[in-house]
């Protein structure tokens, strides 16, 4: 959006439109999910409820005269996916002994990037430092940013749905983000922002040391594989990464502007569901 309206206003205009947006009505803004699908302003607080499966990803039919989509051609240039770069890297950081704790300390009243300027809070990670699944977000939205925790605004709210909907509860896993400031207008984080913030995330990982990482999102995904690729082109798949299995899959602010997507996310938390042997849905009778 131009910079021609004050702050306050802008951030007006940007929750009608968004408002349309989420009723379905999608005249007004181009394509937004150009800063990764997610970023987001996350105005709503209401406390989150818990919900049944199928009122999470039930998703209205589509009608039958659709278009089929052509076959898409993957370009052969695309590169692999790759885990990241071995030798001396902010990826190969280990600390001996380890702990949340500790790294929250050394992260301290962080300075070392420019989010730190329009911080509120400073948005660590939260759950269980147990957990056999962590899901990764990109950072923190206007919710998390007053409330100091992830996934707490309107995307939090649906993630949180997707959780009790596999069988857990939001105590069961950890959530945190690649950065851990708000980035401006929710725009998506910067490189420098990521290569900055990256390595505590790393860290938080490997305290945790879950059996599934999920990545919600683009930016997510990209940062932790090392890749440039769309998400669409791995999405739902199983990938090494580090010993760790990883799985991208969309992030919940994006489907929140697409619901028809909520089918290929379920499709993928049930996979994940399975690798950690969480009862699967009974499949209907047809
Ligand atoms: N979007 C994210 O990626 N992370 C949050 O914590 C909230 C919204």
């Amino acid at each position: 959006m131009p910079e021609r309206f004050s702050p306050s206003l802008q951030q007006k205009i940007e929750d009608r439109l968004r408002y349309y947006e989420d009723l379905g009505i999608q005249l007004f803004y181009k394509d937004r999910s150009a800063n990764g699908g997610a970023a987001e302003s996350e105005e709503a607080t209401a406390p989150v409820a818990a919900c049944s499966r199928s009122a999470v990803f039930e998703e209205p039919a589509l009608p039958k005269s659709m278009p089929k989509a052509a076959p898409v051609k993957l370009a052969a240039s695309l590169p692999p996916i790759v885990a990241p770069p071995a030798g001396p890297s902010l990826f190969e950081e280990k600390v001996a002994d380890d702990t949340l704790p500790k790294i929250r300390e050394d992260l301290g009243d962080c300075t070392r990037c420019k989010l730190h300027k329009g911080r509120n809070k400073l948005v660590f990670g939260d759950g269980n430092p147990k957990a056999r699944l962590v899901f990764v977000g990109e950072g923190p939205g206007a919710d998390e940013d007053m409330q100091g925790l992830p996934f707490v605004g309107r995307a939090g709210k649906l993630l949180t749905q997707m959780i009790v909907a596999m069988g857990l509860e939001r105590r069961d896993v950890y959530i945190c983000n690649v950065v851990k400031c708000r980035p401006p207008q929710n725009r998506a984080p910067e490189p420098d922002e990521v290569e900055t913030c990256s390595p505590y995330l790393l860290r938080q990982i490997d305290v945790i040391h879950p059996k599934v990482i999920v990545c919600l999102g683009a930016v997510a995904a990209k940062t932790l594989l090392n890749t440039t690729r769309g998400i669409s082109n791995f999405r739902g798949e199983w990938l090494d990464w580090r010993g760790y299995k990883l799985m991208a899959t969309y992030h919940p602010a994006y489907l929140l502007r697409n619901p028809p997507a909520k089918a290929d996310v379920w499709k993928d938390l049930q996979k994940v569901m399975a690798e950690l042997g969480l009862a699967l849905p009974k499949k209907s009778k047809s």
